[in-house]
C-alpha cells in the first residue's frame, strides 16, 4: 500500500502528528509528505491532517480533500480549544463534508494543539477591559491548558487510532 501524509500546520502542532503517523505506519511506503498544495492525491491512502481555522480547515486543505476521488482517508487534526469531544466532532464534520462521495473516511483523530503568545496577551487586554467576564477567564484557562498539546498521551491516542486501520 501506498500512502500520503498531506498536511497544513502553521505552528507545528499538526506536524506533529504527522510525523508520529509517518513513524507508525511502517507497512506501506509513504510516497508523499507535505502540503496539500503540492500533494500528487496519487496513493491508495490519505492521511489528510488540518489545523483549526475558524472552526474548519484552511482553504488550502479544503480545496485538497474536495479535489480527491476515490481514496482511503485518514482525517487529522488540532484546535486551540479542546477537552471537549463534541467540539471536535463539530469540527471534523465541517471538514469531512469536504471529502467527496467516492472516497472512504476510514478513522478520525483530533487533539488540542498550543496557540500562539499573541493570543494570550489578546485575551489578558480583553480582560483588563472586562476583570469580571468568567468567559474571558475560561479562555484564558483554555489557552494555558493547550500549551503542552500535543502531548505524549494524544500521540499514544492517535497511535492507537492507527492501529484500527
Ligand atoms: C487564524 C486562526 C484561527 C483559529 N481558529 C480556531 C478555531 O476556530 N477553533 C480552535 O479551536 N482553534 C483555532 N485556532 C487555533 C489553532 O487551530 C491551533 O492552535 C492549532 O493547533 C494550530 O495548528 P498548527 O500548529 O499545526 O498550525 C486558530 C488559530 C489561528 C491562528
Amino acid at each position: 500500500m501506498t500512502y500520503e501524509i498531506v498536511f497544513d500546520s502553521v505552528t507545528g502542532n499538526t506536524k506533529l502528528l504527522a510525523e508520529k503517523i509517518k513513524e507508525c505506519m511502517e507497512n506501506g511506503e509513504c510516497s508523499y509528505f507535505g502540503s496539500p498544495a503540492e500533494a500528487p492525491a496519487q496513493a491508495d491512502m490519505i492521511f489528510a491532517g488540518f489545523w483549526t481555522d475558524k472552526g474548519s480547515c484552511s482553504e488550502s486543505m479544503r480545496t485538497f480533500l474536495e479535489g480527491l476521488k476515490d481514496k482511503d482517508v485518514f482525517l487529522f487534526g488540532t484546535a486551540g480549544f479542546g477537552g471537549m469531544q463534541e467540539y471536535f466532532e463539530q469540527i471534523l464534520g465541517r471538514v469531512e463534508a469536504y471529502i467527496p462521495e467516492s472516497c472512504t473516511v476510514k478513522g478520525t483523530f483530533m487533539c488540542q494543539g498550543r496557540m500562539q503568545e499573541g493570543v494570550k496577551h489578546r485575551y489578558e487586554a480583553m480582560l483588563e477591559q472586562n476583570p469580571a467576564d468568567e468567559r474571558i477567564k475560561a479562555m484564558l484557562a483554555n489557552f494555558e491548558k493547550a500549551l503542552p498539546h500535543p502531548d505524549s498521551g494524544d500521540l499514544q491516542e492517535l497511535e492507537e487510532g492507527l492501529k484500527k486501520l
